[in-house]
């Protein structure tokens, strides 16, 4: 295996994609010590098709700060997803993939000034505010904007509320769409953001209410909206579901927005990404140590292991949000003893502490220990300190996705790595799996 292969291509398996397969496959070369991720590409898939029959009124921007893989990208956009970026640098990644401008909502509501001209220049029109001075800013920068008004809604569950950002919908919002209509700016609809992994569902049904009354005020003060956002913040690990969510919603469009001509769109980011992610972390160093309980006066045997990737690098969650990810073993020790273990992370900080005690057999150097669901806010947290690089993506997709997927753009042949497929059977099989109609294919 070339590891040249990483990051860039996806490689079709005939069957269906196997992570654990995928992550012996890699860890098979000799040597291979560096810290990996794969991608399953069928998971972002069928989470696309559960979303379009959960919610089929809803038409999801992915929230690229959640994980900007190239190879993310281009299947959320050859889906015919749209994309929420919250600065430049986002809205070029996204634009240099080929994704129309128009499929962009620059989300985020406190811009620095030469991210909103950079947006006025790549004809990013569509963006948030919830701030007067905003307003002014925007009419100097791009007064042909069009602007989506966030309210601050949090859920009653949600693992980080959005704290920073959106106006209180009965008290402020009136004032700032007083505003914007007197500087002549042209607001076309509100937006919200629940937080982070919310497991209150009906905070979504709550929020789509308030969105209803900013809606009427805005009518008052001569606006005529026609866009409703509803943010982000849907739980996507492999043990979550977001059908609670779907009907809090549903009922909350049908009962407030029953206008069918009013587009509802929304910012999914974790949703799509997390449980398609999974990493495999090498023990490079171990240690024992044997410590009098302090209970019993008996020895303790202890195990310390210390692997390549840690909370400043792929798990900062374990100390930003009190994220405690338990990582599964690679190779199988059956009916072995455990010991209690304490798991490090690479760096030369402390802090870098992983996991605190587990029962683990004694592993061994070069073992792998596989942290799932880790396709949320990981890449796109890790920090250079100490230097180390970034973990590498090794990506997979069924012949059956592949079929779904290679003819849409921004997808080319190369993109894919296809060991097992001939033309005749990918030709045969064709026709047999179609895309839902919604998707728009290019090209
Ligand atoms: C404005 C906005 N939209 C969407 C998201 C994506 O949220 P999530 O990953 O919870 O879906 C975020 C996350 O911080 C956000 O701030």
């Amino acid at each position: 295996m070339n590891t040249n292969s990483f990051d860039k291509y996806i490689h079709v398996v005939s069957g269906q994609t196997d992570l654990w397969k995928a992550m012996e496959h890699v860890t098979s070369v000799e040597s291979q010590e560096n810290p990996f991720y794969v991608c399953n590409v069928d998971d972002i898939i069928q989470k696309y098709m559960t979303w379009n029959t959960l919610m089929p009124r809803v038409k999801p921007h992915y929230a690229i700060k959640c994980n900007d893989h190239p190879v993310v990208l281009k299947v959320i956009a050859s889906l015919g997803l749209g994309f929420d970026c919250a600065t430049k640098m986002e809205i070029d990644k996204v634009l240099s993939i080929g994704v129309d401008p128009s499929r962009i909502i620059y989300a985020h509501t406190t811009k620095p000034p030469s991210h909103i001209q950079h947006a006025a220049k790549r004809k990013v029109d569509l963006m948030t505010f919830d701030n007067e001075l905003e307003l002014y800013k925007i009419k100097e920068m791009f007064p042909n904007a069009r602007l989506v008004i966030r309210i601050r809604f949090d859920a009653k569950a949600a693992v980080c509320l959005g704290l920073k950002f959106g106006c209180n919908p009965y008290t402020e919002a009136q004032g700032l769409l007083e505003i914007a209509r007197n500087l002549g700016l042209n607001v076309v609809g509100v937006s919200f953001h629940v937080g982070w992994a919310c497991q209150d569902p009906t905070a979504f049904y709550g929020a789509i209410k308030a969105c209803r009354h900013v809606f009427d005020v805005a009518s008052t003060v001569g606006y005529d909206f026609n866009l409703l956002d509803i943010g982000g913040g849907y739980p996507g690990d492999s043990n979550s579901s977001i059908e609670e969510h779907a009907k809090a919603i549903n009922s909350g469009l049908d009962e407030f927005f029953p206008d069918q001509s009013i587009r509802v769109i929304s910012e999914p980011g974790t949703y799509f990404v997390d449980s398609a992610f999974s990493l495999a972390c090498n023990i490079h160093s171990a240690k024992k140590t044997i410590e009098e309980d302090p209970n019993t006066g008996k020895p303790i045997t202890q195990y310390l292991y210390y692997v390549n990737d840690g909370v400043y690098g792929s798990l900062s969650m374990t100390i930003s949000a009190n994220v405690i990810k338990v990582p599964k073993l690679l190779k199988k020790y059956p009916n072995e003893k455990t010991y209690p273990s304490v798991i490090w992370g690479p760096t030369c900080d402390s802090t870098d502490h992983l996991i605190k005690d587990m029962l683990l057999p004694e592993l061994k150097l070069g073992d792998w220990i596989v942290f799932t669901d880790m396709g949320a806010y990981t890449l796109t947290l890790v920090t250079p300190f100490n230097s180390f690089e970034l973990p590498m993506v090794y990506s997979i997709i069924s012949k059956r996705n592949w079929l779904l997927l290679h003819k849409n753009l921004p997808f080319v042949e190369k993109d894919f790595i296809i060991d097992d497929i001939t033309e005749s059977t990918a030709k045969s099989s064709e026709k047999c799996y179609k895309l839902p109609e919604s998707v728009c294919v290019k090209g």
